[in-house]
Order: C-alpha cells, then structure tokens, then sequence
C-alpha cells in the first residue's frame, strides 16, 4: 500500500508543485514541507480563484492536517501573514510546526543582499528572504529554533552571540547595522507565544501517523537543480530540494518513502543566475513567458524561459529515481509551430548525454536539439473542457510530444496539466 508520496520538482522551481500537491493531498491526511522557506512560491487555481503559499503546505485548501518540518526555515512574518490571508480566504488550517525549525530574523535578509552585492558575477539571484544566510546560521550552530522562541529564556540565552556575530559580518560587509535589536527580541519573543500552540516533535507526530496508517504528501520546494549538493552551485539554493532532503528534512525514514512523483514543465523556465543552455532569447521565449505568465510567484522577477532540456531532467530522474513524472504547462507552448527539445549537449565538438554538474562547464554547452511539430493554441476553457475527455482528446502532436519525453526519461508521464485549474489535468495512471 502507497502511504507516502513525495512532490519534487524536477528543475529550477516553479514546476507547478503546488497544483500537484493540491490535487495527491485530496485523498490524503497530512502534507508536509521539508525544506526551504519563503523563498516558494506555490500556485494552486481553484474555479478560476488563485491562491499563493510560501510556507504553507498547499494541501491547506483541501483542509488537510499542513505540516512545516525541521528542514524548514521560518519568517514568522510570513507565516502569521499567510495564516491570516487563508482564514480570510474561509479556511481553518491545521497547522503543525516542527520545535526543530531554525527562525528567519530581519538581519537575515539584509545579510542576503548585502551577499548577492558582494558575489557579483557569482550572484545566484536570490529571493532575498534571507534563505541562505538562516541556513549558515544553522550550519554554524548560531541558529535560533522554533523550541528556543517559545523559550524566551533559552532565545536570551542564545541571542546575544547571534547578534554579536552577525552585526560583525554585516560591518566587515560594509553595511550598516541599523536593526533595532531589543525590539526584535520582544517581537520573536511575541511570535514565540502565537506559535507554541502549533509546536510538536514533528518526527515523532509525522512517524505515529505513519503507523496509524494515514497518508501523507512531501511538497518538495524550489528543484532538483536548485539543491545545494546536486544542483548548479553556487546559483542555487541553501538546502537539499530533490527526493534526498526529505528524511533528513522531516525525521521520517528513507525507507517510509513509497512513491517520488517528478514534475517537469513543457519548456525550461528559471529566475535567478547562472547558464541555461537551452535560453530563448526571441519572440518564441517571449511568447512561452506571457502565454505561461512566467513571472516568479514569490518576487513578481521575469523568468528566463528555455526548451526543454531532457539533459538536465536526465539528470534529475537518475537522482530521484522517480516513480512517475507529472508534466505541465503543455497548453502553453499551443501555436508555437516546430517545438525542439535537448537530447544532448555539445562541448567541444563531443557530445555529451550526462549533466555536467559544474557550471563552468555547463557555459560552454550547446543544446542539440530535435525537432517535432507542435499543436494549435486552444483558448484555457476548451483546455478545460479537452482535460476532461481524457489522453486521447489531446491533439497528436501533445501526444508525441508526451511519449517522447517519456521513452528519453524512461519514467512513465502519469499525469498530465493543460491548465492552472485544479480540474485542468490529465491522470493516466492512479497515484495511490
Ligand atoms: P510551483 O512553485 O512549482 O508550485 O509553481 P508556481 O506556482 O510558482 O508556478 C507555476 C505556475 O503555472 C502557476 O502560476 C500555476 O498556476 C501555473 N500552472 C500550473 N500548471 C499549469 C498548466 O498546466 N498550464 C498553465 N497554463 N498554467 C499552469
Ligand atoms: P518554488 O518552490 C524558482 C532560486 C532563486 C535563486 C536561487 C537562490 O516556487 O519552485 P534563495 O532565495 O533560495 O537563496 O535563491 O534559487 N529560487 C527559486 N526559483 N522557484 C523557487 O521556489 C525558488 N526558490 C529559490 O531565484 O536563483
Ligand atoms: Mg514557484
């Protein structure tokens, strides 16, 4: 029996991870997030109404038991905002959060940009949420954690050294400390109290549930090719993104993981630095970006729009070793006449099949692509409606297309997005 299913994103983010996990959550009990921050930004369309998480696990709108895991960092800001907003929207969230959580300070932040300014060329681009430098400060074990919040003691105790260290780095960076550090304490120390009634042992909360019998989903954020180990450092993120970070990120076993599901999108899109061999620099990727509306969730930046590279989700599917793939954003690439996709790269007149890892190398990579021809852009409801009738509605071309993405990936496309709805989708096999 299928009790646990993992979301990962199979590239740079923005996959369309919180549709999927919207819909796997509907016949499930919990769902999960295990690592990043608000640096997500997850979309789920619902009758035409849009919703938009950061933190919470998008499986909050199926009224489902939302569970934010160790692996996660937390801007309280933001999840009392977002809590807020989706009580207005007429939910009740049932929120847990894990005691071991590391905490998001407004320094953090700053400390983010005062970085990107400092790396120059080397700049990943960030969303600015103070994602890396939360992260350092866990590694470093200067770290505040949810447990030492709602321990105002605990958080005194710690604090000072934080402080200390961090007003240090920021003047050694040329910036100016300016942070009203009483203040903020007495603001932690205030979201300590909201918080503490959702604050569980989570790997225990999440592995008695497992023994109970109920089903979860992990909502992967950001991508495969953002992890800190296996994507393209250093235009990544600060945690581990595919398959790998969830036991680490949650307390759960590897071997209670029973299904790892893989979204890839249509074409390639990204924000942020860092090469993209397969970049549209034309009318073509200026047409996927508005047909698609690739513009980032979390910080409203365009996103860089590309074929798609098959090298890359290669690469993604030997780590993750997925069990099915799910793809999306087909509808969008609808009026583009010749569609390529990227079998291999070319370096040096060699060719290469396998992702090279390092991004030096990466830059001198060419796409070779193949061609295939592509299908009539339909308006959204006829995609709705084409969604309803199933796989073989779908034009020709969609379907060539899907397969031959498939038999290059060698993992079957069980599902199958035509649109932002959540009735948008195509299931070819059931997940469960
Ligand atoms: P996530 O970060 O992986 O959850 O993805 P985002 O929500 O950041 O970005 C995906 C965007 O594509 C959102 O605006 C979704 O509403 C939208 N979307 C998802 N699937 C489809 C699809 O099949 N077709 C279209 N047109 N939009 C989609
Ligand atoms: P979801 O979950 C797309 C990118 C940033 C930047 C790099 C590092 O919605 O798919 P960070 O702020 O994490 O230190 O930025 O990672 N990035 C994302 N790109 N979708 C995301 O999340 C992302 N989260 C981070 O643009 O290049
Ligand atoms: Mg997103």
């Amino acid at each position: 029996m299928t009790q646990t299913i993992a979301i990962i994103g199979s590239s740079w983010g923005d996959e369309g991870k919180g549709k999927l996990v919207d819909f796997v959550s509907k016949t499930a009990d919990i769902a999960v997030r295990f690592q990043g921050g608000n640096n997500a930004g997850h979309t789920v369309v619902v009758n035409n109404k849009r919703y938009k998480f950061h933190l919470l696990p998008s499986a909050v709108i199926q009224n489902k038991i939302i569970v934010i895991a160790n692996g996660v960092v937390i801007d309280p800001a933001v999840l009392f905002s977002e809590l807020e907003y989706i009580r207005t929207e007429g939910f009740n969230p049932k929120l847990i959060v894990s005691s071991t959580a590391h905490i998001i300070f407004p320094f953090h932040n700053y400390i983010d940009e005062l970085e990107e300014e400092h790396k120059e060329l080397h700049a990943a681009g960030t969303t600015k949420r103070g994602i890396g430098p939360c992260y350092s400060d866990k590694a470093s074990r200067y770290g505040i954690r949810v447990f030492d919040l709602i321990h105002p003691e605990i958080f005194r105790s710690k604090w000072d050294k934080l402080v200390e260290v961090r007003k240090r780095f920021v003047e050694s960076m040329g910036g100016e400390w300016n942070f009203d550090i009483k203040a903020i304490f007495q603001q932690y120390v205030e979201y300590g109290k909201r918080l503490e009634p959702f604050v569980r042992d989570t790997a225990y909360y999440l592995n008695e549930a497992l023994d109970q019998g109920k089903r979860i989903v992990f909502e992967g954020a950001q991508g495969s090719l953002l992890c800190i180990d296996h994507g393209m450092y250093p235009y990544g993120t600060s945690s581990t993104t595919w398959a790998g970070g969830i036991s680490a990120g949650t307390g759960i076993s590897p071997k209670r993981i029973d299904k790892i599901v893989g979204i890839i999108k249509a074409y390639t899109s990204r924000v942020g630095g860092g090469p993209l061999p397969t970049e549209l620099h034309d009318e073509t990727g200026n047409l996927i970006r508005e047909q698609g509306n690739e513009y980032g969730t979390t910080t409203g930046r365009p996103r860089r729009i590309g074929w798609i590279d098959l090298v890359n989700l290669k690469y993604a599917c030997m780590l993750n070793r997925y069990d099915a793939l799910s793809i999306s954003l087909l509808d969008v690439l609808g009026g583009i006449k010749k569609l390529k996709l990227c079998v291999k790269y070319i370096r040096n007149g060699e060719e290469l099949d396998t992702w090279p890892i390092q991004s030096e190398i990466i830059q001198e990579c060419n796409p070779k692509y193949i061609e295939m021809p592509g299908w009539k852009t339909l308006p959204e409801e006829q995609w709705s409606k084409t969604a309803q009738q199933g796989y073989h509605a779908l034009p020709k071309e969609m379907r060539d297309y899907i397969e031959t993405i498939e038999t290059y990936l060698k993992v079957p496309i069980s599902f199958i997005s035509i649109g932002p709805n959540r009735n948008d989708s195509i299931v070819r096999n059931p997940i469960w």
